[in-house]
């Protein structure tokens, strides 16, 4: 469901829309291709237009022995134009056979892009159902992202864009859309994903997991972990959780406790750190959750997956650790998945207050105050990286996309804005934004907006200067960092955590 979009016009269009008085050309009778992209800055050809989509139902048969995955991908939608052909994005893999409406429709392979021809032309309105057929060995992105090959099977992590690796998609956060995931997998494997699990029944030697996810995501939000799991469902306060740890996380190690020991306490905390942050961020917007933590070091990183974040193992290396990386992705399920992003550019609305939910965290377990934590960054140098990137524009590239600023002076930002506007109205603007946007896709503009309308402060200056602005924000730092309490280092980025080679894994 597209709620908000970037429109591609044609150039013509453009030319009518600027004369006063005149609407935007209204859609001609005749079908046209669909765009081949929702005109996402950086990511032109991500997500597709033309139509809307309302549901995946994804059949898999995955074999760990051969890597092969066996597909069928059922996808409901609704032209939003006549459409004479439609795209999606697909990487890699083998299309054999497409059909629209249960008619056979031809179609053809172009990079990322799979154009799909109907035999009959679709109608502005038309609720369209496409059945695609498809088999192959799903591709890990460069940066170790999508679909990754685990010793017993699979896990999926793919933001930005990754969802392409393993099922047609219209993949931009800007049309979300529920998801049934049936996945077939070798007896005596488990195969995780969003939701709630349906059904499990096992014949010849395979066994079938079916999870509904009922509350529309954006793709990138569709996970699926294959392999040894031990998986704990509970309820609590309403909630239905599964949790999956891969039982080789508990192989006894010297010094400590083995890491699904302490994966196992930091989910096990789930409920009690959802209660904390609904007291921030409004109820929980979503009827399951739990966690995935498959015991692969190539993950380096965590993703906020919906109901059902992935954790790079890494990260449970000691519980004050596991705890955070755990409110950092639960903060996601309201920033970033209930509130979606309307463009990449816009990511540090998801990091930043991601980023800040730790540092609350932080202080409630007394480890530092929310201020000592942005003390410490503002007493980075002027030559950090930190104050190079900017946070409101990262760029394209995956390193600067999920940059160190991006995260902390995003986070930074926000509590700049608690200290000028004071806590009641922080408080008030924060519950604003997440209720009058949930199920939105949104931009920093509308979030600088809000503000200024809930503190009924103007605000330019300060937005400008710690999202726009490259350089240390003048007079910044000029006190003495007051020192961690604890053992905790204020949190990198995931390319942070990549660069240092799998002994620490400094963020999300
Ligand atoms: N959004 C994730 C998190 O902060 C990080 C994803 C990193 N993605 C990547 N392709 N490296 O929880
Ligand atoms: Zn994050």
């Amino acid at each position: 469901m597209v709620r908000r979009r970037l429109v591609l016009l044609p150039v013509t269009a453009v030319a009518v829309a600027l004369l006063p008085g005149t609407a935007v050309a209204a859609p001609g009778d005749e079908p046209v291709p669909g765009a081949p992209g929702l005109g996402d800055p950086y990511y032109p050809l991500d997500g597709n237009g033309g139509y809307d989509v309302d549901h995946y139902d994804l059949r898999l048969r995955y074999d760990p022995a051969t890597d092969e995955l066996t597909a069928t991908a059922t996808i409901e939608a609704a032209a939003t134009q006549p459409l004479s052909s439609f795209n999606l994005d697909l990487q890699g893999l083998t299309v054999s056979a497409v059909t629209v409406e249960d008619d056979d429709a031809t179609w053809t392979r172009d990079g990322g892009e799979l154009t799909i021809t109907p035999a009959e032309p679709l109608e502005e309105g038309q609720d369209v159902t496409t059945v695609i057929t498809y088999s192959g060995v799903p591709a890990t992105l460069p940066d170790v992202s999508g679909f990754l090959h685990t010793d017993d099977g699979a896990v999926v992590a793919g933001q930005p864009d990754g969802a392409a690796t393993w099922f047609p998609a219209n993949d931009h956060p800007l049309d979300p859309a529920t998801v049934t995931v049936t996945a077939t997998v070798p007896e005596g494997l488990e195969a995780i994903s969003n939701g709630a699990l349906e059904e499990q029944s096992t014949a010849d030697g395979w066994t079938t997991w079916r999870w509904d996810a009922a509350e529309p995501m954006a793709t990138y939000l569709v996970t699926l972990a294959i392999g040894e799991f031990d998986v704990r469902e509970y309820e609590a306060d309403g909630v239905r959780y599964w949790d999956a740890l891969d039982p080789d996380l508990f192989t006894p190690v010297m010094g400590g406790p083995p890491r699904g020991e302490i994966a196992a306490a930091s989910l096990a905390r789930q409920p009690e750190v959802i209660d904390w942050l609904s007291d921030w961020l409004g109820d929980y917007p979503f009827g399951t959750a739990g966690g995935i933590v498959d015991d692969d070091a190539a993950l380096v990183f965590a993703l906020e997956t919906q109901t059902r974040p992935v954790y790079s193992p890494l990260y449970f290396t000691d519980q004050l650790r596991g705890d955070v990386v755990v409110v950092h992705e639960l903060a996601h399920q309201w920033t970033g998945d209930l509130v979606r992003i309307a463009a990449w550019q816009h990511l540090w609305l998801n990091e930043g207050f991601a980023t800040y939910a730790e540092w609350l965290w932080l202080e409630r377990a007394g480890v530092r105050t929310a201020q000592q934590s942005f003390d410490q960054l503002a007493a980075l140098p002027p030559e950090s990286p930190l104050w190079e990137d900017l946070p409101g524009d990262p760029g394209p590239a995956l390193e600067d996309l999920f940059s160190a600023a991006v995260y902390n002076r995003g986070a930074m930002t926000l509590h700049a804005l608690r200290s000028a506007v004071g806590e009641d109205v922080f408080a008030r603007l924060v519950r604003e934004w997440v209720s009058a946007q949930a199920g939105e896709a949104v931009t920093t503009a509308d979030f600088t907006a809000l503000a200024e309308e809930v503190s009924g402060q103007e605000l330019d200056e300060l937005f400008q200067t710690w999202l726009f602005t490259p350089g240390k924000p003048a007079g910044l730092g000029a006190a003495p960092a007051a020192q961690p309490s604890a053992g905790t280092a204020v949190a990198g980025s995931p390319s942070a955590a990549a660069a240092s080679a799998g002994t620490t894994v400094s963020s999300r």
